[in-house]
């Protein structure tokens, strides 16, 4: 039979990561099918999935801190974020990693090749998304690593959490090389979340993507005088790339998947 994986989420039907893991399967010669779970119940649908045979999950929102707890253990990715977006069984064990924060530095660093050691960073957002990247964020050397959130409280119990500084939106000021939208905001058409002077110059990267690849985010950054600015549809990718080595352990190649997405076909 047939190796089985799947996203799941709500709602997930616009899902990318089908189309995705099928160019990474023909690719790479590997054979698998991919479909999409609309959950009500994570721990239900994902109980049903293993049971039934399946051999991987990704998850997405809302559920990667359902499904941080839902795993039998976490590897090194996932273990001190909270929020797991990848589930394998090994040795018959639920296993949950996380490979979103892996996906936004290979994107930052390798595909757009922006700066990122060194770089003074600030986070727009402190929702599941922004968990995820946190660690990966610091490895890879961030410096100054500031979360920032409409909801003050939510930031300082990641900035407690990470040991890295937080607070209100209104608060970041001077300079950034790159600044992080993890927020939802764009999901309402809105870009402007801080003062336009925190933008001028720097990098700005929208952890959300758009067909076109200009969110309101990417928008605004651009209009307030960003140094550049993209989408998150390269950490798509690549986070996905990642997921597909853990559970087949083979790498498959992305910029073509990058390219074709980008031109919806
Ligand atoms: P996710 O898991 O996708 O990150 P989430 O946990 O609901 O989703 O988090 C959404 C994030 O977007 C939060 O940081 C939220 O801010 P609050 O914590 O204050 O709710 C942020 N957000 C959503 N709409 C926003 C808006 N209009 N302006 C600013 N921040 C917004």
């Amino acid at each position: 039979m047939i190796d089985r994986y799947a996203v799941i989420g709500r709602p997930v039907a616009h899902s990318l990561s089908p189309r995705i893991h099928a160019a990474f399967a023909a690719s790479t010669g590997e054979g698998l099918s991919y479909d999409k779970i609309h959950a009500e119940d994570f721990a239900a649908a994902a109980d049903e999935f293993f049971a039934a045979g399946g051999q991987g999950l990704n998850v997405t929102v809302p559920f990667k801190a359902d499904a941080w707890r839902w795993v039998d253990r976490h590897d090194d990715t996932a273990a001190g974020c909270g929020a797991v977006n990848t589930i394998l069984l090994r040795d018959g064990r639920r296993c949950g990693g996380n490979t979103d924060g892996v996906g936004l530095v290979r994107d930052v660093t390798e595909n757009l090749r922006w700066p990122l050691r060194g770089a003074r960073t600030l986070i727009l957002g402190a929702g599941g998304a922004v968990q995820g990247i946190v660690p990966a964020l610091q490895q890879a050397g961030a410096a100054d690593l500031t979360i920032a959130n409409r909801t003050r409280s939510k930031a300082e119990r990641l900035g407690h959490q990470f040991g890295v500084a937080a607070g209100g939106l209104d608060e970041p000021k001077g300079y950034w090389d790159l600044v992080l939208n993890g927020t939802a905001a764009g999901l309402a058409g809105e870009g402007a979340l801080v003062a336009p002077t925190v933008v001028v110059g720097a990098n700005c990267y929208d952890l959300f993507y758009a067909a076109d690849g200009k969110t309101p985010f990417c928008r605004w950054a651009t209009a307030n005088g960003a140094r550049a600015v993209s989408d998150g549809l390269g950490m798509l990718v690549e986070q996905a790339a990642e997921a597909f080595f853990l559970w087949r352990n083979v790498r498959p190649a992305t910029t073509s998947v990058l390219a074709d997405l980008r031109r919806g076909t």
